[in-house]
């Protein structure tokens, strides 16, 4: 039985061009021409003004942290819905993650908690928004109350390159933004990130940090704690490639989705994960709930699927109910971060599916329901 992923790479047959030049001319480092043209050209894609191509997407939180002056006990709110990479830079820098709970419209912070939080921790050194599975964040609202408050926000834009707000494409909402690169996302350098900011003074220090923390002297000097998180010229090489079918990838995204959402209409236990009022969504990853009262579990599909040779994946489970976590505060009205988790699915969602491959999904899916 053929095996249907997730959400596997999908190369452009582009990457090669870019990543045989750096051989060609033996730019096989960490620096070169790909990584300052990749850069240049997330920035166009996205209309910002600078970007710092990194190792990782939790690289690039750690360095917006570090840019942010986030340290020793600093309090840092972040989404508790989300993977843990999104808050385990805020333990990498000695400072203390609050979590905030989601709402039901967006699956991010839900701003009736953010503005909870302030009253109880009224001076928080930064915010990190998550766009969960590619659905950007209710931006005006959030950026209202974190403006009025001083805070710089950092946004996950890990899962949601290809996204936008109000025709603003997401990796632009945030006084510094990140994207990830890892296998699994919309396009892959095989693994990267890249650190996103209209600040360029921002990043100019990550590429610093990033590349040990060296100093312009001919010795090597160090006056600061340096990292080695640069991406790689090869590595930049695929994301290249891999740019020019973004937007393709996007549409095949969606027509997913859509197909999904088409094929289980009928199915009333079964409701979609929303889009954000005004927002487009790149559809990295198709999720389901399904209804209090149903006797199906979301368990249930992901092992029918499974016997399939099908991939699908548990909802993140929020940091909130995380053992690592477990004394952390976190902020809720009434836990639906939590129920999410509990009532969600996420499905395959891989672009080289075809369309006989989500009919073996959909058929799977309508068996369960039906026994
Ligand atoms: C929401 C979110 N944040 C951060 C990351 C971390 O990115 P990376 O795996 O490139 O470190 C990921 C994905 O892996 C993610 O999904």
């Amino acid at each position: 039985m053929k095996k249907i992923y997730l959400s596997s790479p999908h190369m452009s047959g582009l990457e090669m061009a870019y990543i045989n030049e750096a051989f060609e001319t033996n730019w096989i480092a960490p620096l070169g021409e790909n990584v300052n043209k990749f850069e240049e050209e997330v920035c166009q894609y996205i209309n910002i003004n600078s970007a710092a191509a990194l190792s990782s997407g939790t690289a690039a939180i750690h360095l917006a942290l570090k840019a942010l002056g986030v340290g020793n006990g600093d309090i840092v709110f972040v989404q508790s819905l989300t993977f843990s990479a999104t808050c385990n830079p805020i333990i990498y820098c000695n400072a203390t993650p609050v979590f905030l709970d989601s709402d039901y419209q967006t699956w991010n912070i839900s701003h009736k908690v953010l503005e909870l939080a302030y009253e109880k921790y009224p001076n928080p050194k930064a915010l990190i928004i998550v766009n969960l599975y590619g659905n950007p964040a209710d931006y005006d609202e959030i950026k209202r109350i974190a403006k009025k408050h001083n805070t710089p926000i950092i946004e996950d834009a890990a899962e949601s390159l290809g996204s936008s707000y109000k025709g603003i494409k997401c990796g632009s909402f945030g006084d510094i933004s990140i994207l990830s690169f890892n296998g699994n996302k919309i396009i892959t350098t095989s693994g990267g990130g890249m650190m996103l900011s209209n600040n360029k003074a921002y990043i100019e220090k990550a590429k610093f940090w990033s590349t040990q923390a060296r100093e312009k002297e001919r010795h090597y000097e160090h006056k600061e704690l340096g990292y080695n998180y640069r991406l790689s010229n090869i590595c930049a090489g695929i994301g290249r490639g891999q740019l020019k079918v973004l937007d393709l990838r996007v549409q095949q995204k969606t027509f997913i989705n859509n197909y999904y959402k088409t094929k289980l209409k009928d199915i009333e236990e079964i409701s979609f994960m929303p889009v954000t009022e005004g927002a487009i969504s790149n559809n990295w990853l198709t999720c389901i709930l399904i209804d209090k009262k149903s006797n199906i579990k979301p368990l249930d599909i992901l092992l029918a699927l499974e016997t399939e040779n099908i991939e699908s994946r548990p909802i993140w489970k929020p940091m909130s109910l995380q053992p690592y976590y477990k004394d952390r505060d976190y902020i809720t009205v009434d836990n639906i971060a939590e129920n999410i988790f509990k009532r969600g699915l996420c499905l395959s969602s891989d672009t080289k599916m075809t369309e006989q491959d989500m009919d073996r999904v959909i058929s799977i899916i309508r068996k369960c329901f039906k026994a």
